[in-house]
């Protein structure tokens, strides 16, 4: 299962998915998405015939949207039995069931899944399509937790065997389980970040080889000289030491540069590694080019390689206290996407 929800963690779903169609045999058996509105803008891009499923909880209202456009929502605790009610047609609705082992966030509980899937599975015009528990902690060093859920999620599928409950797919593997805990693959696997080229965290193995996905470049749009003393940007925050150049390049909080990456963050132009400088605006960051000389127009590397350098979510991630997946989701909507390889 490909997980694409987030428009594909912020690099397109539509292409995306698309590209992933082409895989011929290896293309995902199923996408994954976070809610029915985004399956049904995958439908509706007719690019795929691969069940959607959701891991949102059943909704009573989206009932007819998940036969219409074939999406299997996630059944995810007992007051979803009577959303279920709400299904009168004979036509059998399909929902991956997701058990809470460990996550604390969605899911029936583990300690009374057997028995709630058991109910579940004599409603006439419900199919358990699939069943899956989602890892806390699986892209840790220390697995104990995640063996901890893994085994939880196990003795429940021990158990609906001993009483010939069919369960349908059984899948658990996040991208941090998919690097490290082979033992938790069962039918299928649902990467998310390392479709996309990242590791989950700084803790994994690189059992896979994984390169960025996604390069986030500007153009210099502006270039001064200032003096000694002269600020730049808002508040003031940086202040020249000595005679220095400034390019500024269009792109901006807006577009998903962290404000909080004010002053911390690099750019590379001409194969060169410069500081930016003073506060991220809106629309506009400034980059200290000190003496060298530079021609508007230039491309500029926020994420990705030149020749020499390069520049990766993680950079960014490590100077603002989050994860390259806040970081891909952040580039909005008003960036072009421009896809290369297709
Ligand atoms: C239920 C579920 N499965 C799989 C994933 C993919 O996780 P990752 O991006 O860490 O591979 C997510 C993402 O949060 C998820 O919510």
């Amino acid at each position: 299962m490909a997980v694409v929800k987030a428009d594909a963690y912020g690099h397109g779903m539509i292409k995306c998915v698309e590209k992933l169609e082409q895989l011929g045999n290896k293309k995902p058996d199923y996408y994954g998405v976070a809610l029915t509105e985004e399956g049904i803008e995958l439908r509706k891009a007719k690019i795929t015939n691969q069940p959607v499923v959701t891991f949102s909880p059943v909704q009573a209202s989206e009932l007819n949207d998940y036969l219409k456009y074939k999406i299997y929502p996630s059944f995810c605790s007992e007051a979803d039995f009577a959303k279920l009610k709400k299904h009168k047609s004979n036509k059998k609705l399909k929902i991956h069931v997701n058990i809470d082992t460990g996550m604390g966030r969605l899911g029936i509980p583990y300690q009374r899944a057997v028995e709630i899937i058991v109910r579940l599975s004599k409603i006439k015009n419900i199919k358990i399509d699939g069943i899956y528990t989602h890892f806390a902690t699986s892209d840790e060093k220390d697995k104990t937790f995640a063996n901890l859920q893994l085994k939880r999620f196990k003795d429940i599928l021990n158990e609906l065997k001993t009483g010939k409950i069919a369960s349908g797919i059984v899948h658990a593997a996040n991208s941090g389980a998919i690097l490290d805990m082979p033992q938790s693959y069962f039918d299928m696997v649902r990467p998310g970040i390392s479709l996309y080229g990242y590791y989950p965290s700084l803790e994994t193995s690189g059992s896979v080889k994984l390169k960025p996905v996604m390069s986030l470049y500007s153009s210099v749009s502006t270039v001064k000289q200032i003096s000694k003393g002269d600020s730049v940007s808002y508040g003031r925050r940086f202040i020249a030491k000595h005679k220095t150049n400034v390019v500024t390049l269009p792109v901006g909080y807006a577009d998903g540069i962290s404000r909080n990456l004010t002053n911390k963050m690099k750019v590379i132009i001409s194969n060169k590694v410069y500081p930016q400088i003073g506060t991220v605006t809106m629309d506009r960051i400034c980059v200290d080019t000190g003496n060298d000389k530079i021609k508007t127009g230039s491309k500029a590397v926020l994420l990705g390689k030149s020749k020499n350098h390069k520049i990766d979510a993680w950079d960014w991630s490590m100077l603002i206290n989050t994860i390259p997946y806040e970081i891909t989701c952040n580039i909005s909507k008003r960036v072009p996407r421009v896809y290369t390889g297709l």
